[in-house]
């Protein structure tokens, strides 16, 4: 056998000031389920994490709401904390970055990057807010868009027109933070020589640390140039201060990836069996591995090795970079219920079902992975429960009631044994190449094979039959057995399920060893249903709560509902707007697909629109003039796309189509002239 291998595996560290949704899920559970392989096959895997406690945007949160910020981010790390246990996944340790191991850290590696000459310093001059005395970020100023002319843009970016700009190009900058007008003002700033780490990171990452796609990317920006980086922040700033260097504060980007480190280190001083040095030594033999999302690769591919370089530490062994969520095909989506927060999915679901889905589309890649809700259920259902646990409740109730629970020896089906062993050490390597869905289909393949042969023998007729005992016997021994190897095989993924499982055959915990070996003559315990189909219903109360917490939050920031939807407005003497204002309202095209009407409301309908590259639905207060709304179906009509959704007793409104007239039967929707095509905007 050879020697265990020493690993330390992080997942990147959430902000503490937002709850974890079923986006990072994505990464926790991923991560998680390559640590439990690893354990599982009796490797020394050290899993941890922290909370990404420092920055302006956590200082301006705890201020609007009344807390310190060490307030703020110790009752985040309770709800993280809390979220991340449910879904099973099983941190060694989760620390925050706002702690006294990682202040020391990122004061020791930003000495030695001084030290060593890596450090530069020179004046920059930024948007000052003189209310708020603290200088602005590009997303804390807000102005007018220099190119389309677009109000209330962020400073880097115009999310209407795409163009990118300095904070400086912006027409009427404003503070977001206070509304005042921002000032230029100089501050000293101090950088990260990156420049000088340009060889090394050319040959580190072509060195089999990335994917291959990510190292394309990589190798875009090093062929462009390296720039320095600015690590330095002006007081106000929740973080940590620079050593010698009054009213400077790291940038949060800084003491994140160092949090790593601290977490390790605030484990280590609990576990005397683990040495910091021999994991983070630059000579160091243990392997360390980096889980991130693909925005933040730049951070972990090029600042964080030149940081670790530089300082006189290890790098990584590899950045294992995984793609976004995406949810029935879509962006996650507040107003159609898809952006499910960790918690709304716990109050309807088991973790273990978006554990084995997610299992079962994640590749090897940066491809993003689509959750789609229906495709969700069905395959949890005939996967888990109509193929794995199917095996022992067709097995199990012959081994109770017809020999009290003895699970006899002997092998009925060589062949089928022989398949299982010889298909594990592929399985082995597709959970270690981090190639989850090919285990899950290789595993399936495995259950496939193995529901074939019970259903060939059909214990159940032949237990019908006289003399047969013996018979049933050894099919559902050999039935419960490979049940047994399938559970061994899909451990890293379903541990509650495994949990369980382990109980019902009366066996210490199951490792991946133990699949070479199987059960004879050995006692079972009862048999209880190990895992129930998903109910449809719960995933549409899990999307629903999810729209009513759009509710609560709109609700919450003291933001009203706007007018409209229910009632058509009132003619109020309109005041003059800015074209501006008129630019940002998005007008569409649309082509009403449904219109029914809705119960318990007298004067809504319910339409359903082609927006051109979606669909939306719409209440709107209309049916005094449209009592047979059906007729109201293929035609074209206009819409205002951006409004913000609004919860209502029937459901969410995804905007507002346009109608004049005083109102009962004069109500006239209004429509484009013919050729107009569904999405088309209207300018
Ligand atoms: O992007 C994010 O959510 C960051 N909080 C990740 C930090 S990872 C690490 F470097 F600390
Ligand atoms: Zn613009």
């Amino acid at each position: 056998m050879s020697e265990p291998r020493k690993i330390l595996v992080t997942s990147a560290l959430p902000y503490a000031n937002g709850s974890i949704h079923l986006g990072h899920m994505l990464e926790y559970i991923q991560t998680d389920m390559w640590v439990r392989f690893q354990k599982h096959r009796g490797n020394q895997c050290i899993y941890v994490c922290a909370d990404d406690a420092h920055g302006s945007a956590i200082m301006l949160r705890a201020e609007k709401e009344g807390l310190t910020p060490e307030q703020l981010i110790a009752n985040v790390q309770a709800e993280h904390s809390a979220d991340f246990a449910e879904f099973l996944v099983d941190f060694d340790n989760f620390h925050s970055t706002h702690s006294e191991e990682n202040r020391e850290l990122s004061s020791q590696i930003y000495l030695k990057l001084r030290d060593a000459g890596h450090i530069a310093q020179r004046s920059i001059t930024q948007y000052f807010d003189p209310e708020k005395k603290m200088f602005l970020a590009d997303r804390f100023i807000k102005g007018t868009c220099p190119k389309c002319g677009t109000p209330d843009q962020y400073g880097d970016n115009c999310e209407k027109c795409g163009a990118t700009y300095a904070p400086t190009d912006l027409k009427d900058p404003k503070s977001a933070i206070s509304g005042a007008t921002p000032v230029l003002k100089d501050s000293q700033h101090f950088f990260f020589k990156l420049p000088d780490f340009q060889q090394m990171l050319q040959a580190w990452t072509r060195s089999g640390t990335l994917q291959d796609a990510v190292a394309n990317k990589i190798a875009e920006w090093l062929d462009a140039g390296l720039q320095q980086w600015d690590i330095s922040r002006d007081a106000p700033y929740f973080g940590f201060e620079i050593p010698g260097e009054p009213g400077k504060y790291f940038y949060v980007w800084l003491d994140a990836p160092i949090g790593y480190m601290a977490s390790f280190k605030n484990l280590c001083a609990r576990r005397p069996d683990l040495d910091f040095d021999a994991f983070w030594a630059k000579d160091s033999t243990a392997e360390l591995y980096h889980f991130i999302g693909k925005d933040i690769v730049n951070f972990h591919a090029l600042f964080w090795p030149a940081m670790l370089e530089g300082a006189g530490l290890r790098k990584p062994t590899g950045i294992n970079v995984h793609g976004y969520l995406t949810v029935n095909g879509q962006k996650m989506s507040k107003s159609r219920g898809t952006f499910v927060k960790a918690r709304t999915y716990l109050d309807h679901l088991s973790p273990e079902y978006l554990r084995y889905y997610y299992a079962a589309k994640l590749g090897r890649g940066v491809d993003d992975l689509d959750l789609n809700l229906e495709d969700f259920v069905q395959k949890v259902n005939s996967d888990l429960v109509g193929k794995v646990v199917n095996i022992a409740s067709r097995c199990a109730g012959f081994i109770q009631k017809g020999n009290a629970g003895v699970l006899v020896a002997g092998n009925a089906a060589p062949e089928l044994t022989d398949a299982f062993l010889a298909a594990a050490p592929s399985i082995c390597d597709a959970y270690e190449a981090r190639d989850f869905a090919r285990a899950m289909r290789e595993i399936m393949g495995l259950a496939d094979r193995a529901n074939a042969w019970i259903a060939d023998k059909a214990p159940w007729s032949l237990n019908k039959q006289e003399g047969k005992h013996d018979e049933v016997q050894a099919i559902c021994a050999l039935g419960i057995n490979l049940f047994r190897q399938l559970v061994i095989f899909l451990k890293p993924v379903l541990p509650l399920l495994a949990a369980d499982a382990e109980a019902f055959l009366n066996v210490a915990p199951l490792t991946w060893n133990d699949h070479t070996t199987l059960l004879s003559n050995h006692q079972l315990n009862e048999f209880k249903p190990l895992m129930t189909r998903i109910d449809p219903v719960k995933v549409q109360a899990m999307t629903d709560a999810s729209k009513e917490d759009l509710t609560a939050s709109a609700t919450d920031t003291g933001e009203t509902a706007p007018a409209g939807n229910g009632e058509l407005a009132k003619d109020p003497l309109s005041p003059e707007i800015e074209f501006d204002a008129f630019a940002a309202v998005d007008l569409r095209v649309a082509l009403i697909l449904k219109a029914e009407a809705v119960e318990g409301a007298d004067k809504l309908l319910r339409l359903t629109l082609d927006i051109g590259d979606e669909q939306r639905n719409v209440f709107s207060g209309i049916k005094s003039a449209y009592p047979d709304p059906a007729k109201l179906e293929g035609r074209l009509t206009m819409m205002i796309a951006n409004l913000k959704p609004r919860k209502m007793r029937f459901g969410i409104s995804e905007g507002m189509v346009m109608a004049a007239g005083p109102g009962g039967e004069e109500i006239y929707l209004l429509s484009p002239d013919s050729g107009a095509k569904p999405g088309q905007r209207i300018k």
